[in-house]
């Protein structure tokens, strides 16, 4: 039987073991929304993870919706990340960038002067960002036209060159949580009548455009992507058929033979159970054809959970987010059963070390 502390192969990567680090936005970068020293020892004391997926990262200045996000759409920014990286890959971990456009959780005074969030529609959400004033309502977007798409998908495609060019292992695309290519998505949101509006078919487009397109420039081994069909995060109310809608974009993206689909099972952070979804439906449609892409689920995991998904093939992999946040050591408590210590939930946003580089490892919480 396979263990999550086995090895795998996957597209294009090698990872130690099947323990991935979630995506985790941590609003600590510095000027520019550039990666810091102190970001890159976070990372690096979480290298032990078979792969790291980064915070989400703002592949445009368009596509960013809270303080002090990284991005990675700048000379600059690509330096910084590169000192990630390379300190990930000397602990012997691996790491993927998590390519993020917000669309419409976004608010002004994040945004280049003059510019308002960009949409599949122009009605708001109803819902707050953090901003430099703690959390604000989010601004009123405009719907992108269908001339600007091509733009957006270059986008994509040359923040997906840049994570290369940072040294990152592949791109995961942020396909959840009720941001841009999720605001496509779902009928809950999308109203547009042109291609990428009304039918399943044209509301799948735009996100299998951008998977097509980082495919081509990066190759598929190194592209991924996280999505999730039920969560209600951001104000994403659920598609009138969440089953057929994801069953078709997986059907869409399984001919890419990508390296992996990320799925948050569930309400993000909350019930697992939200809303009833056939997961194990999904991961055949994607393994069909591609049997060494990994299948990676997430969405409040315990121990017992995870060695059992990965023992009966349900996945090949299993993140873990806010256990990365509070236990730098994450893997090895898991293999030891150590217990594992709880988040502080007034450092998860902004700050420096506190509450972010000075949770202890075991030996030291044990002294
Ligand atoms: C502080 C914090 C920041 C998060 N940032 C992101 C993010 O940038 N991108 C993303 O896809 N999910 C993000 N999430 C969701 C997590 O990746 C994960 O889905 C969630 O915490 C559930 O997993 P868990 O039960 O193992 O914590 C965030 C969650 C937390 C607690």
């Amino acid at each position: 039987m396979t263990s999550l502390f086995d090895p795998i192969r996957f597209g294009d990567i090698a990872a130690a073991n099947r323990i991935v680090m979630a995506p985790l936005t941590r609003d600590r970068a510095g000027p520019g929304r550039t990666p810091t020293p102190l970001m890159t020892t976070y990372y690096e004391q979480r290298a032990s993870a078979g792969l790291i997926v980064s915070e989400g990262t703002q592949i445009s200045a368009e596509g960013q919706g809270y303080l002090d996000t990284p991005g990675i759409y700048s000379t600059q920014q690509i330096a910084g990340w590169r000192r990630v990286t390379d300190a990930v890959h000397t602990k012997g971990g691996k790491i993927v960038v998590q390519l993020w456009h917000v669309g419409r959780i976004s608010h002004l005074s994040l945004l280049p002067e003059g510019q308002v969030p960009v949409s599949s529609t122009a009605r708001r959400a109803n819902g707050k960002t953090f901003t430099a004033k703690g959390f604000e309502t989010v601004a009123e977007p405009r719907a992108l036209r269908t001339d600007e798409i091509p733009r957006l998908i270059a986008d994509y495609r040359r923040a997906a060159l840049n994570a290369i060019e940072a040294g990152f292992d592949g791109v995961e695309v942020h396909g959840a949580n009720g941001y841009l290519l999720e605001q496509f998505m779902r009928d809950s949101i999308n109203d547009r009548t042109d291609a990428y509006g009304g039918s399943r078919e044209n509301r799948a487009r735009l996100v299998v455009e951008v998977m097509a397109a980082i495919a081509d420039e990066i190759g598929a081994g190194r592209a991924g992507i996280r999505l999730s069909p039920v969560t209600p995060a951001n104000d994403a109310a659920l598609d009138s058929d969440p089953q057929a809608m994801f069953n078709l974009v997986v059907d869409k993206l399984a001919p890419l033979k990508l390296a992996f689909i990320h799925v948050v099972e569930g309400a993000t952070g909350g019930p697992r159970d939200i809303a009833p979804f056939d997961y194990a439906a999904l991961r055949a449609r994607f393994k069909q054809g591609n049997p060494h892409g990994a299948w990676i689920v997430n969405n409040g995991y315990t121990r017992a959970m995870a060695l059992d998904a990965v023992a009966h093939g349900a996945a090949d992999m299993v993140a873990f987010g806010k256990g990365f946040i509070s236990n730098p050591d994450l893997v090895r408590r898991l293999r030891d059963d150590a217990p594992i210590a709880p988040v502080v939930r007034e450092t998860l946003y902004g700050g420096g070390a506190q509450g972010y580089t000075d949770y202890p490892p075991l030996e030291v919480a044990r002294a």
